[in-house]
């Protein structure tokens, strides 16, 4: 050890002490692009000033055959620190950064250094990189330490850079998912801990030759995905670090600085690869005009957010200017053809939702392709001001294929049975009910404007926009008695608004008996019986109209959906004294009907009819719940397989939503899941046998690993709802 001099003395008191900005407390190596040897470099080069502390010197990484060194003695790497506050390093000082270290002691001796020097320095930032090793090479630090990293130094951290092997060691849960990850990470959020970056995050998730990058805070988790680049050379997780508290300490946000950090190693490692070198190089720096902005070259790093709360993970684009009305997933489609779907990295998918029902006729159908072309060139809006050829043939094709006698063309499901929640209130004041109420069905979904809400039977979409509208009855579906007993206690009863089928509702279809006495009911008691055939419409079911099935005719129906094929239409059909009672100035909409979405209309009615589409939905839906039942009848999450045509539910025993994400990412095949519990697939009406058998081959898929995954999807999901 050496000994300060005899002639040892402090410097003059009127010399300040050189300033640094940054402690960089690191693995030393001879040779190599490893710790302090890519930190250093990587501070300066953002104008930061760095003392750097070796944890252990090394000849080179233990990668190589010959290596030559190890930790530093304990009373060394003791002294290194202590005499770094002697020379009054700390009052300046911005920033701690930590990386491999030499053994648990030594974890315990910069924890307490860290402590005494955030009570000279409250504002110091602490970046901790809890290393422990990574998938390839699994751990390769010595015992003890990810507790000694658990006892003295994470939640001294302001910010945590663990990988996804790290995560999972620190924490001890599986950390495949991004939910997942943010469940883990999110136990580590303690003490000062505000952020932790976790890099090759969620594996399970990662798509076509990418990687991505989890940034999870108290409130949200940014997913930060980036080209997957194929160098060897170690030192990356430390280039990631130093770059990322770099960014920071110079005023980026974390999230700003986390990005910045992900481009950077994917430069650095692009230019390693095209250097064909062995040890990580460095790129030209960025020039100052990029300042924050993507280079044209760096654009494939993307950046979404989740945003926490209710227990759910909501998903966007971080730059994103759209309300966060969805829970989106983090896949961007961008083409399409029949029943098949590729997304943005060129990564094929099969289509089981078909934009949920909507697309029947399959994506890029050319002959609707031919007519939205065609009429676009021609004529595409007047106003209902005037007489719409297109429209009124519209209205009488689907007045001849259904027995209503008028239509009403709108642009959406809602805004056709808001029409028809109109129609009903005014046949209501015709009979002289000065307060009609319309009866509606527990579950049933119609719509998200504030009338169709109200007629919504799910209180969780209702909830926050009180006051709903009153003049709703909330039955429960199938169950005439209920209607039965309605109609005794309530006189201002006027219409009855059902599906046949309740998509949203888990797919429960309604006994054909059922709809014969609700007809028998209404035309008794003078209601109407109005029809949501929104998704169940159009061929779905296996007939043109769900209603069909059960050989009844309503009074009112609505429909939208795969009229359009994608192209937004909605209608509102009724026959009797309700095709007559609006009068001209009572309802109206400025897109409603215009020439280019009733010709839309018209080509999806030839298309249907020319290929008799409703009694494919028939075959196909038949053969897809046979096989859904003999494939998933006597798995052990499974309660029920049931549906009508291509409209298809699996009810599994317990909340599966994460199931959307996982079909997409393990199986690409695109499912939904409604009231928590149900899978729900509404393929298009076009798919052939093989797709069919295909779905059920990638559903048994999902359900067979789901079995094994249950256990820790339901962690995961407890640790994030319990927050
Ligand atoms: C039965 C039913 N009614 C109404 C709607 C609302 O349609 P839109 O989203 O076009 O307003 C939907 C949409 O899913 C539906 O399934």
């Amino acid at each position: 050890m050496i000994q300060p001099t005899a002639a040892s003395a402090e410097p003059a008191p009127s010399l300040r002490p050189l300033p640094i900005d940054v402690v960089s407390i690191q693995s030393q190596v001879v040779y190599g692009r490893v710790g302090n040897n890519v930190a250093v470099p990587a501070l300066q080069a953002q104008g930061l000033t760095v003392a750097a502390v070796p944890t252990v010197v090394l000849s080179n990484t233990p990668h190589y055959p010959t290596i030559h060194g190890g930790p530093v003695p304990a009373a060394w790497f003791e002294g290194y620190l202590r005499d770094l506050s002697a020379r009054g390093v700390l009052p300046p000082l911005r920033a701690i950064l930590t990386g491999y270290l030499g053994g648990p002691e030594q974890a315990q001796a910069l924890g307490s250094w860290i402590g005494q020097a955030m009570e000279v320095q409250p504002a110091l930032r602490v970046v901790v990189d809890p290393v422990l090793g990574d998938h390839d090479h699994g751990e390769y630090v010595s015992p003890g330490m990810a507790d000694a990293y658990r006892r003295h130094l994470l939640s001294l951290a302001d910010g945590l850079t663990p990988n996804g092997f790290e995560l999972a060691h620190l924490t001890g849960m599986a950390v495949n998912r991004v939910e997942s990850v943010v469940a883990a990470a999110r136990t580590l959020l303690t003490g000062r801990t505000q952020w932790v970056a976790v890099t090759s995050a969620a594996p399970d998730t990662w798509a076509h030759d990418e990687m991505q990058v989890v940034l999870v805070t108290r409130t949200q988790a940014e997913v930060i995905r980036h080209p997957r680049i194929d160098a060897t050379s170690k030192g990356t997780g430390d280039l990631f670090c130093a770059t990322l508290t770099g960014y920071w300490l110079n005023g980026a946000s974390v999230p700003q600085a986390t990005a910045q950090a992900c481009r950077q190693v994917v430069r650095a490692l692009r230019h390693t690869q095209q250097g064909q070198c062995a040890e990580l190089l460095f790129p030209p720096m960025a020039t100052r005009q990029d300042d924050g902005q993507p280079q044209a070259h760096e654009r494939d790093v993307r950046q979404f957010t989740y945003q926490i709360g209710n227990g759910d993970l909501s998903m966007q684009p971080a730059a994103s200017h759209l309300m966060r009305a969805y829970a989106r997933q983090p896949v961007s489609f961008v083409r399409g053809s029949g029943a098949r779907l590729w997304d943005d990295q060129g990564v094929e998918y099969l289509d089981a939702i078909a934009g949920v029902a909507v697309t029947s006729l399959g994506h890029a159908h050319p002959e609707i392709s031919a007519a939205i072309a065609q009429q676009a060139g021609t004529l595409l809006h007047t106003s209902n001001v005037f007489r719409i050829d297109w429209q009124e043939r519209l209205g009488e094709r689907l007045c001849a294929l259904t027995g209503m006698q008028r239509a009403f063309f709108c642009n959406s499901g809602a805004e056709a049975n808001e029409t028809a929640l109109k129609l009903a209130r005014l046949h209501g004041h015709r009979k002289q009910v000065a307060n009609p109420k319309i009866v509606v069905m527990e579950n049933g979904f119609h719509g998200r404007t504030i009338a169709t809400l109200s007629a919504t039977g799910n209180l969780a979409k209702q909830g926050g926009f009180e006051p709903l509208l009153p003049g709703f009855l909330h039955l429960s579906y199938d169950d005439i008695e209920a209607v039965r007993q309605a109609a005794e206690q309530s006189p201002d009863i006027v219409a009855v608004l059902i599906e046949p089928v309740q998509g949203e509702g888990g797919i429960r279809v309604a006994r054909a008996d059922y709809l014969r006495e609700l007809r028998a009911l209404c035309d008794q008691h003078g209601w109407l019986l109005m029809l949501d055939e929104i998704q169940t419409g159009m061929g779905r079911t296996g007939a043109w109209f769900g209603y069909q099935h059960a050989a009844i005719t309503p009074d009112v129906m609505t429909v939208a959906k795969a009229l359009g094929n994608g192209f937004p239409i909605g209608a509102c059909l009724a026959r009797g004294a309700a095709a007559d009672l609006f009068s001209p100035g009572q309802h109206g909409s400025t897109f409603g009907g215009n020439p280019l979405a009733c010709r839309v209309g018209c080509t999806v009615l030839d298309l249907m009819t020319r290929d008799e589409l409703p009694r494919r939905a028939a075959v196909l839906g038949a053969r897809l719940l046979d096989s859904l039942q003999k494939a998933l009848g006597g798995h052990p999450n499974v309660n029920a397989i049931r549906g009508q045509g291509l409209m298809v539910g699996i009810e599994l025993d317990r909340n599966c939503t994460e199931l959307v994400g996982r079909a997409l990412a393990e199986q690409r095949l695109l499912i939904t899941v409604t009231r928590g519990s149900v899978i729900r697939l509404l393929p298009p009406l076009i798919c052939d046998e093989m797709q069919i058998d295909d779905i059920v081959v990638r559903v048994a898929r999902l359900l067979a690993s789901n079995v094994a995954k249950n256990a820790i999807v339901e962690a995961a999901a407890q640790t994030i709802v319990g927050r």
